[in-house]
């Protein structure tokens, strides 16, 4: 696992664990990490579901299905697959859709949150975890933009929510802050190059919208 991924994990654990906690998950669930990177949120899902559940780790770089399979190892209800967030189809309807990171990534974030709309069952679970990077400050100053076609789409998230059809049960903001040593400093370290030393940084925060597809 890379430094920033393992730092990532580390610094926005909380946010992933407040939204997990509002859908009631358990035992049996079936679930889609749309984007799922080395596999952090899908092993977390999958320790949750058991081994009565299912995790499909779903990214368009097979590089990612190699590293979810070896994250992943412990667990064989996690399902890695090489698919478009755009071209998401799977083997059956599941109960939860889950994206972090990936809606700035990718050229239209509507199109993919339909696709998870459409992924999960009536009255199913869509979450989406999305920063608004020019939010983050360091030193009191505005954090540049990584080079992402929408690293600002969480500001957007509910209303593209709702736009994808879904119902809105939670949405909220998270930042991780810290001064001095520690995981955020380092987080941010790796990913700009730079040591904030003692300057207080407050990192993207990251909005998390909890909707729910139609009942019928
Ligand atoms: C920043 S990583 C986030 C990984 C993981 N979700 C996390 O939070 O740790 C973004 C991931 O989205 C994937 N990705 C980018 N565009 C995609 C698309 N259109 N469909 C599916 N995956 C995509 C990338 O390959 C990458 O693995």
């Amino acid at each position: 696992m890379d430094v920033v991924k393992a730092l990532r994990d580390d610094v926005y654990r909380r946010p992933l664990d407040t939204a997990l906690e509002r859908l009631g998950i358990g035992p049996g669930w079936r679930c889609v990490d749309v984007g799922a990177g080395g596999g952090d949120v899908s092993v977390a899902l999958a320790e949750i579901v058991g081994a009565t559940g299912r995790v499909y780790a779903v990214d368009s770089d097979p590089r990612a299905r190699d590293e979810t399979a070896a994250a992943a190892a412990a667990h064989s209800q996690v399902v890695a697959i090489t698919q478009a967030g755009e071209d998401l189809l799977l083997p059956e309807l599941v109960d939860l859709a889950f994206c972090r990171f990936l809606l700035m990534h990718v050229v239209d974030p509507s199109v993919v949150l339909n696709r998870m709309r459409k992924a999960v069952k009536a009255g199913g679970w869509v979450v989406a975890q999305e920063p608004i990077t020019s939010a983050g400050r360091v030193g009191g100053a505005q954090m540049s933009m990584p080079d992402a076609p929408h690293p600002d789409v969480g500001a957007l998230l509910p209303a593209l929510a709702r736009k994808a059809g879904l119902e809105i049960v939670d949405a909220w903001a998270e930042a991780p802050a810290g001064a001095g040593p520690g995981p955020v400093a380092e987080y941010l370290e790796s990913l700009t190059g730079v040591d904030p030393g003692e300057d207080p940084v407050v990192l993207p925060p990251l909005v998390t919208v909890v909707g729910r597809a139609p009942t019928g």
